[in-house]
């Protein structure tokens, strides 16, 4: 990185950078990690008729106007996923994605709902992901957590039902999140499920300020007790609220690819990524649901990084921000900041 850590990277530089960078990604549905090939062969394998004819017109039909309209593709592609195996082809997937583009640490959300209300054990869906994670551990390295995910389209009773159902394998978790439809669904319907999750030790993060507004991001700090943000891009209509989330170092997991396929910004260059780090918010990059945004984790560094003009020490900050906002214990971060730190050295 050297002395030319203020100015724009050039291409080679930048390139050489993001691929050295040890990453961590904190935002990552792992249902939306389903590449269309998949989808077919499990469909295949299951007998489950899709609608569409090929590869290619699954790839086509991923034209959005909004988050529903990805939603409801995204839960509907969910039906091709019925036994153990599926779910661990799924995350082996990821993971072996991942590797590829440096990935040393991942904290997956799955949306349990969406496949216990199609009679699917949750011993199936978190079995399933934990062989992947215990391969992936062996094979690359990778350390991972699942963090349950709930569905905020419905309602609280459903939530806390999904919860005691997960209390046999509340050592599989770290922590809870919640997602789905944003607008009409505020963080305040979910109190009491957050309350009793935080009791039992689990760590609290939720979507908020993604298409919902920036009221959304108080409440699920102030309410739900969130530790992270996801999205959080639309904190900047409130003043104040950015201001806090600098001074109390609130991080926010930002997924620019996310944000332009599902039209929250018109395109990279209008995002508010770098004017929020250059404030001092606490942001890190993901890739939200890859197989259906065009991009993996160094996609999203490397189209942020161009379109918003990173400098080479802001995308360490990155990196690094992501390290401190893990849920990893204190001695593996430190760990893994040097590691940050001297992997940017070399790069
Ligand atoms: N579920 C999967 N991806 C999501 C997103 N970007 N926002 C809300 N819920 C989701
Ligand atoms: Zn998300």
């Amino acid at each position: 990185m050297s002395n030319a850590a203020a100015k724009p990277l050039a291409d080679d530089a930048r390139e050489r950078l993001i691929r050295a960078l040890p990453k961590v990604e904190l935002h990552l549905h792992i249902e939306g990690t389903l590449e269309p090939e998949m989808m077919f062969s499990l469909a295949g394998k299951h007998g489950v008729k899709l609608p569409y004819a090929s590869v290619e017109a699954v790839r086509a039909a991923y034209a959005f106007h909004d988050l529903q309209s990805f939603l409801d593709l995204y839960y509907a592609g969910c039906d091709v996923l019925r036994d153990r195996k599926d779910f661990y082809a799924l995350a082996l997937a990821y993971f072996t994605r991942a590797h590829a583009d440096g990935v040393v640490h991942a904290e997956l959300f799955f949306d349990p709902q969406t496949h216990t209300v199609r009679g699917i054990p949750l011993e199936v869906v978190i079995g399933g992901f934990r062989d992947a994670m215990d391969d992936a551990h062996r094979r690359y390295g990778i350390t991972s957590e699942l963090i349950l995910c709930f569905l905020r389209h419905l309602s609280e009773e459903d939530a806390l039902a999904t919860l005691d159902a997960a209390l046999p394998f509340r050592g599989d978790l770290v922590g809870v999140g919640l997602d789905s439809g944003e607008r009409g669904n505020p963080p305040a319907k979910f109190q009491r499920v957050f309350a009793r999750a935080r009791a039992l030790g689990l760590r609290a993060v939720a979507h908020a300020g993604e298409e919902g507004p920036a009221a959304y991001i108080t409440e699920a700090l102030d309410l739900l007790g969130a530790e992270r943000i996801d999205h959080g891009v639309r904190c900047e209509e409130d003043p104040a609220l950015v201001e806090r989330l600098v001074r109390e170092q609130i991080p926010l997991t930002v997924c620019p690819l996310s944000n332009l396929k599902l039209c929250v910004v018109k395109d990279l260059k209008a995002h508010n990524f770098a004017k929020l780090l250059r404030r001092g918010v606490v942001l890190t990059i993901n890739s939200d649901d890859p197989a259906y945004f065009g991009g993996y984790i160094a996609d999203n560094y490397r189209a942020t990084a161009v379109a918003q003009a990173l400098t080479a020490a802001e995308l360490v900050q990155v990196a690094e921000n992501a390290a401190r906002a893990s849920f990893l214990p204190a001695t593996a971060k430190t760990a893994l900041l040097n590691k940050i730190r001297s992997a940017a050295a070399r790069a």
